[in-house]
């Protein structure tokens, strides 16, 4: 069975709404390795929108489970993950307006900086996957500058629908056995929800799923109930 890597990002981004203490990603960890997640997965963002480094800080520290950190190739961030040593290191791109991670990482146009960003994480002991779309030009190009794995995006599939939806599912299980023929490990992630899942996490030899917007979004509605009960409980105690 896939393992499953659970972004805790919009946890924090909650908690930045109001620039205040809750809730706390931290927290929310442990809940969520309680609940049985295999690891993990925060985005360290230049602009620090959600996940804060007091919060790399503290994760690292307290996490059970391997700590998966998403990050771009960018020398400050680069510097934060050899000194937290998370387990594993997903290089991203990253720009300051998008709303989440757009598309993948374009390893072919990039230049020297992804290879020396996979050498660096590498010289550290952190194992290094990399955020692709399916694109067999870039898994090839990311293997040979010494990626361990890859991260296949599925925002595509998550968003298209019918027959598009499995011309989608098609590329990225076309993509995923190139991955394993090239003796990669095999990630993929982006959008991925209750209805969706199942055809990405049936795809053989996946290894680990990243999930975050869903399973925050679907912990607030289960959570809703009781958290207005107990604070009718907190105002009934009050006239007593
Ligand atoms: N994988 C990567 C590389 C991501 O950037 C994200 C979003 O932070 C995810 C997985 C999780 O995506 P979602 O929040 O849509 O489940």
């Amino acid at each position: 069975m896939a393992h499953l890597g659970v972004n805790i990002d919009h946890v924090a981004t909650l908690r930045e709404a109001r620039r205040g203490t809750e809730p706390d990603p931290v927290w929310a960890a442990v809940l969520a390795e309680l609940g049985g997640a295999d690891s993990i997965t925060i985005h360290v963002r230049e602009d620090r929108r959600h996940i804060q480094d007091r919060d790399l800080r503290i994760l690292r520290e307290t996490v059970h489970v391997p700590l998966n950190l998403e990050l771009a190739c960018e020398v400050n961030i680069l510097q934060l993950a050899c000194a937290a040593l998370p387990e594993q290191a997903t290089l991203v791109p990253e720009k300051r307006e998008e709303i989440t991670t757009e598309g993948g990482l374009d390893v072919l146009g990039s230049g020297p900086q992804v290879g020396d960003a996979i050498s660096q994480l590498s010289s550290h002991g952190i194992f290094v996957s990399v955020f692709l779309d399916p694109d067999p030009r870039q898994i090839e190009a990311s293997a040979r500058l010494g990626a361990q794995a890859v991260e296949l995006h599925t925002g595509q599939y998550a968003l298209a629908e019918g027959s598009q939806q499995q011309k989608e599912w098609q590329r990225l299980s076309d993509c995923s056995k190139l991955i394993t023929d090239l003796g990669l490990r095999l990630n993929a992630g982006h959008g991925l929800n209750y209805q969706n899942v199942g055809p990405i996490a049936s795809l053989p030899d996946m290894y680990e799923l990243n999930i975050g917007h869903s399973i925050v979004s679907r912990a607030v509605m289960v959570g809703m109930s009781q958290a207005v009960r107990e604070m009718k409980e907190q105002i009934d105690k009050s006239l007593r």
